[in-house]
């Protein structure tokens, strides 16, 4: 940890009016009794009005805690907050807000979806009367609107007979159907921003296609902005304007979903791309990113990625690389790696190629030598 996690620091401008969100230098740092555990560690990353935004990472990679600390809901402590982080939201700094004032936001403006339905549904309040409650908190409207209101939203995520359903507890209702609720309550106050954290993780095949479609449509019909957290490049792939790859609790590669699935220019997104699971890999060879997430109280050196990545040089060990701009592209492309350096360039060209090469390979298109 930093001295930055506890001096005051002034906060910056407020973003252009067509940036809905903006996360600025995001530390969130856990004391625990082992250490500190840096989750997040310095991110920055924007997203659009009606814009849909991925975060894609390996398990503890920081997705979730970025997520949690956008919404304000960790605990502090143990969470610790950068005193220069800054999060901007439709205009205003909602890091360093009042609660009060944050709670007037939440659930209204900014809206989040979970992994587990269950839990994170009341289990002794009928669907009605949480998604109704929600409105009423936040909407000022007449019990009778609200209902009206929670009635309406059911019907908008395809739960049928929502009259009858509204009289349900989660417990009576499949993961499914659960998943709906949930995303009907967060879209019954027609937020700006809607994050969904693995939404469809707990479900089975079909109904994940089915709630990533569902999502797709109302965000579209909606206008607004979605943060969609997963660990599927598939799915991002299928879903989202804009991607940012996390590593280590560090931003490591960011750009729109095309550039960064068709042309990855840091190592770990290279190697995460090679371990897809598509149906034209299907007999082909599967590589898997070899070793694990370094450990939180353990991190390499410099570059985090350093002890497994395959083009890792003297440079990767001594010294940790920036986000560099991605040559030749745009100013949202970018990738934390030596070889976007001028010192790395000609290591740079060889690892484009042997990247493509792993992907014909992949996709049965080149015989395997190995
Ligand atoms: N309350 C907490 N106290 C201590 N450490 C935490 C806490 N919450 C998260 N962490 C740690 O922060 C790091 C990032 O966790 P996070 O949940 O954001 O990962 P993730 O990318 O969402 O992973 P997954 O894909 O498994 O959901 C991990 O090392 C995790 O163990
Ligand atoms: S900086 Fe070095 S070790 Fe890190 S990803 Fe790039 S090449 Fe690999
Ligand atoms: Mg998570």
């Amino acid at each position: 940890m930093t001295e930055t996690l506890s001096a005051p620091a002034p906060l910056g401008s407020p973003p252009a009016h067509e940036v809905l969100l903006d996360v600025r230098d995001m530390k969130t740092h856990f004391k625990v009794l082992d250490g500190i555990v840096p989750a997040v560690d310095g991110v920055s990353f924007s997203l659009g009005r009606g814009q849909t935004l991925g975060i894609v990472g390996e398990s503890g990679s920081g997705k979730s805690v970025t997520a949690l600390t956008i919404m304000r809901l960790l605990d502090i402590p143990p969470a610790v907050i950068g005193a220069e982080s800054e999060v901007w939201f439709d205009g205003r700094e909602i890091l360093h807000m009042p609660l009060d004032s944050m709670r007037r936001i939440r659930g209204k403006d900014m809206a989040m979806i979970f992994q587990e339905p269950l839990t994170s549904l009341n289990p002794v309040l009928s669907i009605g009367e949480q998604i109704g409650e929600q409105v009423r908190l936040h909407l000022k409207v007449s019990r009778h609107e609200a209902r009206d209101r929670s009635i309406e939203s059911l019907r908008s995520v395809g739960i049928p007979s929502p009259e009858a359903r509204i009289k349900q507890f989660p417990h009576e209702m499949s993961g499914g159907m659960r998943q709906r609720v949930m995303i009907a309550m967060a879209l019954s106050c027609e937020p700006k921003l809607l994050i969904a954290d693995e939404p469809t993780t707990a479900l089975d095949v079909t109904i994940q296609a089915q709630i990533l479609e569902l999502l797709k449509v109302i965000q579209q019909r909606t206008g607004s902005a979605l943060l969609l957290i997963t660990h599927d490049l598939g799915v991002v792939a299928e879903m989202v304007d804009h991607v940012v790859v996390m590593y280590a609790g560090q931003v490591v590669e960011q750009g729109t979903a095309n550039e960064v699935m068709l042309e990855p220019k840091a190592p770990y997104t290279m190697g995460l791309l090679e371990s897809i699971p598509t149906a034209e890999k299907r007999g082909g060879r599967l590589s898997v990113i070899k070793g694990v997430v370094p450990s939180p109280f353990h991190l390499p050196p410099a570059c985090r990625f350093e002890p497994r990545c395959p083009y890792a040089w003297d440079l990767c060990h001594e010294v940790a690389p920036e986000l560099y701009p991605v040559v030749g592209s745009g100013s949202g492309r970018r990738a934390r790696c030596h070889l976007h350096q001028a010192a790395g360039e000609s290591r740079r060209v060889a690892a484009l190629e042997l990247h493509a090469d792993a992907m014909r390979v992949g996709r049965g298109l080149k015989e395997d030598p190995a």
